[in-house]
């Protein structure tokens, strides 16, 4: 029971403790421990090959660990394979677009919708018209303000819109967690700020970590910040303790972050 219950008395959605791994006689990920707690957004930073990505492959079952544990809530879920992981609650972006370009933004997201409803796939033609599931795409798609590209093909949006589009995809099916990997790279500074704004309204009370490499960004979304550096973090804590933390601005932030 302690085990799931945060220093802070947030019971933890996510934990992470001795976990690492190997890829051949590479040692990337070196002994992370690691706490999302519920309803925090949690920013993960790091330098270039720091191993952010591999943790987040980690955490969703992508990759297998070489050892540590991984909880979702109470439940242990290393080993298990990213399906698994998924259906238990766990929704992530990854660090290129994944959708479905040759789908409308209304099927894509109905897509999603559906899943979280665990329907079988060959009773899907005839769920797929149910007025609950079209009800909640449409909400989806206003919550998402993709409204005027209702019936756009995914792959004709533009590279924020069809992002924008998979954090829907992600949030249909209203996950515990929802892990997001760059989900600002490659934008203008404009779709920058939308963007966050838009994670902001749609994470809201939400368990949320995401790599991010743009610093402003990461100091005005997160609650907590952890820093990943060749492997391991080095510190975890609020904006202003990250800021303040010398260790961190030696080996990573330097004078981006007192700027
Ligand atoms: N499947 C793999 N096999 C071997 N090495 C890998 C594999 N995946 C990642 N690595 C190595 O692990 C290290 C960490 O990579 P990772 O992509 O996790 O870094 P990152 O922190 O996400 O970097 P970036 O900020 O550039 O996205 C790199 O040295 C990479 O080459
Ligand atoms: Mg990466």
């Amino acid at each position: 029971m302690s085990d799931t219950i945060a220093t802070s008395g947030a019971r933890a959605a996510l934990t992470l403790r001795g976990v690492h791994k190997s890829f051949g006689d590479a040692h990337i990920i070196r002994g992370v421990n690691l706490e999302l707690r519920e309803g925090e957004r949690h920013a993960v930073i790091g330098p270039n090959g720091a191993g952010k990505s591999t943790l987040f492959h980690l955490i969703s079952g992508q990759f297998q660990p070489s050892s540590g544990q991984i909880t979702l809530g109470d439940r242990p879920i290393q080993g298990m394979d990213a399906r698994a992981i998924n259906r238990l609650g766990m929704a992530r972006s990854f660090q290129i677009t994944n959708i479905f370009p040759g789908l409308s933004v209304f099927e894509n997201l109905r897509f999603g919708v559906m899943r979280r409803h665990g329907l079988q796939y060959t009773f899907w033609k005839r769920i797929s018209r149910s007025a609950g599931v079209t009800h909640e795409t449409e909400q989806l798609i206003e919550q998402l303000r993709l409204g005027r590209h209702r019936d756009t093909l995914g792959g004709e949006l533009s590279y924020s819109e069809q992002r924008s589009l998979e954090i829907g995809m992600a949030l249909a099916s209203d996950p515990a967690v929802l892990l997001l990997d760059e989900p600002m790279a490659g934008m203008s500074r404009e779709e920058t700020e939308y963007t966050v704004g838009l994670i902001r309204d749609l994470t809201a009370g939400r368990s949320l970590m995401i790599v991010e490499h743009d610093m402003e960004v990461v100091f005005s979304l997160s609650d907590r910040i952890s820093v990943l550096v060749y492997g391991e973090i080095i510190a975890t804590g609020t904006p202003d303790e990250i800021r303040a933390n010398v260790q961190v601005q030696e080996a990573y932030l330097g004078t981006e972050v007192t700027a």
